[in-house]
């Protein structure tokens, strides 16, 4: 069970472009570094629309889906994959609640972020989309 629970996985976190503008990169990296997970990609890209909305196509039809196109097209993002031993619910946990008002201080959004259409960065919300995520940059 203990092995279990220690599983080294891989996640997809993408710095959005507010956090790329604002100059928040070296600081997000810097979270995950610092808790002792390990970078294992990075790219700057301009995400085509296409990809946008194949990579929140769980969200397709939600009202809020263009304005989150619209956001995360705006300009460059930060693309990475991070691994580690429960990386993915950790990196979650670090990034903070949707709505960076109800996120705890001492997360990346608690402290950094006001509104969810500007929350910074996003984090795959299971290992099956850290894959999937990971393998269309
Ligand atoms: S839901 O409906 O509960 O499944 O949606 P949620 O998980 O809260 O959010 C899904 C992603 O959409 C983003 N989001 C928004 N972006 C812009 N504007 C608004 N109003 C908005 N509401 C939700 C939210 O940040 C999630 O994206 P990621 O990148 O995973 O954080």
């Amino acid at each position: 069970l203990v092995a279990a629970m220690e599983e080294v996985e891989e996640t997809y976190i993408m710095v959005k472009p507010d956090g790329v503008q604002r100059g928040l990169v070296g600081e997000i990296i810097s979270r995950f570094e610092k808790k002792g997970f390990k970078l294992t990609g990075l790219k700057l890209f301009q995400c085509p629309k296409d990809l946008a909305e194949e990579h929140y196509k769980d969200h397709k039809g939600k009202p809020f889906f263009p304005k989150l196109i619209g956001y995360i097209t705006s300009g460059p993002v930060v693309c990475m994959a991070w691994e580690g031993i429960g990386v993915v619910a950790s990196a979650r946990k670090l990034i903070g609640a949707t709505n960076p008002l109800n996120a705890e201080p001492g997360t990346l959004r608690g402290d950094l972020a006001v509104q969810t259409g500007r929350n910074i960065v996003h984090g795959s919300d299971s290992p099956e989309n850290g894959k999937r995520e990971i393998g269309k940059i």
